[in-house]
């Protein structure tokens, strides 16, 4: 008997639909065709095993299976539990007519337990666009796919739990969460606050209009002057994610597999891979491609510490997505894109001893280690950064202070504010949504200066030496800086703070 059922295979963040034939003849064998890798061919043996210890079999026929469209490569053992279930119906040990409403996926044990699949969120939503009635998936990964409403999304702990749902003597009912509701209630903020940050006022504006205007920054200062302790504040002044960017983050968190239990993201990411990661792990890709550290930092902050200990090519990979916000993997018979729009934060001590023109420290690098340790981070690097700082420590008598701070709610509430002009202005743009992503024609358009400001920033640019990159940053951070004021011109205030 022939029986179609239907799985999905996922590739960067989309999923596409796979057709499963499953045809028992005369004879005897296990063939499979249509492209599928190695553990999909292994599958036999996990499907025999879990279906004798249930009670039922991989029947001593010949056994077909046709996974459909043959041109695209199926990869991995989340197709364990649909090539069981086409078996169990081919060979009539199951009664139903309805498996081919639905998508089924999940990697079987043994004992007929289910492991955890990845890319579930959008397999529900390609399941959904095409008018499939439900999904069976593992428990583990329910309420990431239940996020997809008018689907009908079942979360099983094993085999038998399918089996009794198509031979109707299951009571299972869909999972239902309001994806809506569910979001805006537990939308949630960072634990850490800049109210914990004593002094610093220079740098905490500073991360305001890096926030406000979406600008890459770097601070740069000796140990123990706060970096870290700063870049972790940064997200609890973003404004809150949209659902559309939650959608997008989640995504990219569960074709990678790691969607925690809360299923949506309500918080934006803050990603702060070691210096010793890989070019892959960073970046994204592998022999079956998965999104990089970059990618899981979409819509969020990814924060390199101590960025010169980055190995250079590490540094260098990331480069082509910091301009383009997405990154693009080739393989020999496909391409994947996983976006990648992050805010990078990074920090660094000024010289490998952490001292720089400083005649108390005791330690100070000689100027051939000073030169090693620079080299390390490009120049275009350092360019794609909108905003150096450099953070010195606070003095004691700031420190022990009692004074309450501004907290973060209360900076994000004017972040909030400058974005919502940006939104505005940028309506007509497309790819643009904030400041920090204007090209050159943006700039020329949205930046224009009145006379005196011309002046300062020319003399600027010669006496401080600046590149034709530095002058475009300028005006990018000087636009933000009005934007928090909400003015509409840029005046020559805020070209004098860019600067
Ligand atoms: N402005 C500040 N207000 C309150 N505490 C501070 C401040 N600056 C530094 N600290 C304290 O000093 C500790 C060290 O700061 P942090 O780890 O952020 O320094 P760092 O600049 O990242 O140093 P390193 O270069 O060694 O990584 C913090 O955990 C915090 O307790
Ligand atoms: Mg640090």
């Amino acid at each position: 008997m022939l029986v179609k059922v239907y799985g999905s295979a996922v590739f960067g963040v989309e999923a596409t639909t796979i057709t499963i034939e499953v045809n028992i003849d005369k004879g005897i064998g296990y063939h499979l065709v249509g492209l599928p890798d190695n553990a999909i061919k292994e599958s036999s043996y996990r499907i025999a095993a879990a279906l004798k210890n249930n009670g039922y079999q991989l029947p001593g026929k010949k056994i077909t299976i046709n996974m459909a469209p043959a041109d695209l490569r199926k990869e991995g053992s989340a197709y364990d539990l649909t090539l069981a279930i086409g078996i169990l119906v081919a060979s009539g040990q199951i009664q139903s007519d309805d498996v081919d409403k639905y998508i089924i996926m999940g990697e079987l044990s043994l004992d007929g337990s289910l492991q955890p699949i990845r890319g579930a969120l959008p397999i529900a939503i390609k399941a959904k666009e095409e008018g499939f009635k439900g999904f069976f998936l593992p428990k583990q990964n329910l309420k990431e796919a239940a996020i997809v409403s008018e689907l009908e999304v079942y979360g099983v702990e094993n085999v038998q739990e399918v089996i009794d749902f198509f031979e109707g003597k299951s009571t299972m009912e869909p999972a239902v969460f309001d994806t809506r509701e569910e979001f805006y209630k537990t939308l949630d903020f960072p634990d850490f606050d800049f109210s914990d940050v004593k002094g610093q006022e220079s740098i905490k504006r500073c991360m305001e209009i890096a926030a406000a205007g979406g600008h890459n920054i770097i601070l740069i200062g000796p140990p123990g002057a706060g970096k870290t302790m700063l870049a972790k504040r940064l997200p609890s002044i973003l404004p809150p994610m949209t659902l559309r960017e939650a959608l997008e983050t989640t995504k990219i968190h569960s074709v990678a597999g790691k969607v925690k239990d809360a299923g949506l993201m309500n918080q934006r990411p803050f990603r702060s891979p070691h210096h010793t990661i890989s070019n892959v792990a960073l970046v994204g890709g592998g022999s079956y491609p998965q999104p990089g550290e970059i990618s899981m930092a979409h819509n969020g902050v990814l924060f390199l510490d101590e960025l010169p200990e980055f190995k250079r090519e590490v540094l260098e990979v990331m480069r082509q997505p910091l301009e383009d916000r997405e990154v693009t993997i080739s393989r020999a018979k496909f391409t994947v894109t996983y976006p990648a729009s992050f805010m990078l934060v990074a920090s660094m001590n000024p010289s490998p001893s952490g001292f720089f023109n400083n005649p108390s420290a005791s330690m100070t690098s000689s100027p051939n280690e000073m030169n090693r340790y620079m080299s390390k981070i490009s120049g275009p690097l350092l360019d794609r950064i909108d905003i150096h700082i450099e953070v010195t420590p606070v003095p004691f008598d700031k420190l022990s202070e009692e004074r309450k701070m501004e907290n973060s709610a209360s900076i994000r509430e004017r972040v909030i504010k400058a974005r919502e002009i940006q939104a505005l202005r940028f309506l007509e743009y497309g790819q643009v949504n904030y400041n920090a992503q204007m090209t050159s024609r943006h700039i020329r358009e949205f930046c224009v200066l009145e006379e005196k400001s011309k002046q300062l920033l020319r003399s600027a640019m010669e006496r401080l030496n600046l590149s034709a990159r530095a002058y475009d940053r300028i005006l990018k951070v000087a636009r933000t800086i009005a934007d928090l004021e909400n003015a509409a011109d840029i005046d020559s205030n805020h070209i004098a703070e860019a600067i």
